[in-house]
């Protein structure tokens, strides 16, 4: 239900940024323009972005897309300033091109047989999600958000999110918005009620988290989806830099597969989900 990318078919792009705007607590909506990324990009995966003008930041910074616009080229990733680099990048001008390096990792591939798709996103694991909700919009399939934030105003398009899916749940840290508490609990209640046979779980957000929806896909016997975002170097497989631990099952010959190449998004009953 995941594709390997062909790492062929990445491009070292030079893309000409079109707008940068700030849609929560230090969190920024950069979009840039590719024609040939917004026809090949699809959801799970994401771009390599040079750090401009930080000539000692060597690796460039992984992000999500966040939403494509096939028609008009636009790809927007969502960044949140937690570092340097992210932080320059949260200061480039439109008109100033980015050094990108995409599409990298696999995608989510959502069998059109299920009844239910469940998305869990915690911060910014939200990201890519955006993306995924927009191009299955016209999948008969219910589509339920469990989204949780720290406070209300980390919340990322709300509004728009709400538009895409049938259910949204949304929890906050501080009840600032929504329930108060993990966004696990809310799971936790909709699994316990009877509902469709055939549920997809995607989950991206915190570790903690992660490993509570495991959890749960475990006790409900339910398939899902990981998308983890390890610490990243090259991107493309080639530094052995960003190792994810396979749950051994006796049978695997593999027990390290590479976040960036063999992933992002793994089965949820496969790898470990640890610090
Ligand atoms: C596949 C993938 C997709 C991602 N998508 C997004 C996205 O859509 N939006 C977004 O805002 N961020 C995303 N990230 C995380 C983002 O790449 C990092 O936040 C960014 O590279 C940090 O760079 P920096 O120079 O600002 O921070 P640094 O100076 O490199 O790091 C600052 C601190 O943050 C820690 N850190 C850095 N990267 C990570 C990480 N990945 N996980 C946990 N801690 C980290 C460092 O150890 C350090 O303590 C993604 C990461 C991956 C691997
Ligand atoms: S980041 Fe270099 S191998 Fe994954």
């Amino acid at each position: 239900m995941t594709d390997n990318c062909d790492s062929h078919a990445k491009h070292l792009l030079n893309c000409r940024v079109e707008s940068l705007a700030q849609v929560a607590f230090n969190t920024y909506r950069l979009t840039f323009a590719s024609n040939w990324l917004a026809e090949q990009a699809q959801p799970g995966q994401f771009v390599n972005i040079a750090v401009p003008r930080c000539g000692d930041i060597l690796w460039r910074r992984p992000f999500s897309f966040h939403q494509i616009d096939r028609h008009s080229g636009a790809c927007t990733v969502l960044i949140q300033v937690i570092g340097r680099g992210s932080e320059a990048l949260t200061r480039v001008q439109p008109g100033e091109h980015l050094s990108c390096l995409a599409p990298l990792g696999n995608h989510f591939v959502i069998p059109a047989e299920i009844d239910e798709l469940l998305i869990v996103a915690g911060g910014l694991g939200i990201a890519p999600f955006f993306f995924l909700l927009q191009e299955v919009a016209a999948q008969p399939y219910k589509k339920v958000l469990f989204y949780g934030a720290a406070s209300a105003d980390c919340f990322c398009r709300v509004d728009e999110l709400s538009s895409l899916t049938s259910q949204l749940f949304l929890t906050t840290d501080d009840g600032s918005r929504g329930e108060q508490g993990l966004v696990i609990k809310p799971l936790q209640r909709f699994l316990a009620e009877p509902g469709g046979k055939r549920r997809l779980v995607l989950t991206c957000g915190p570790t903690r988290m992660m490993q509570a929806v495991q959890n749960l896909c475990k006790k409900y016997h339910l398939p899902g989806y990981v998308s983890v975002e390890n610490l990243m170097a090259c991107g493309f497989g080639a530094c052995m830099g960003c190792a994810v631990q396979m749950i051994d099952k006796g049978l695997s010959a593999k027990p390290f597969l590479l976040a960036c190449k063999d992933g992002p998004v793994f089965p949820i009953d496969e790898i470990v989900i640890d610090e």
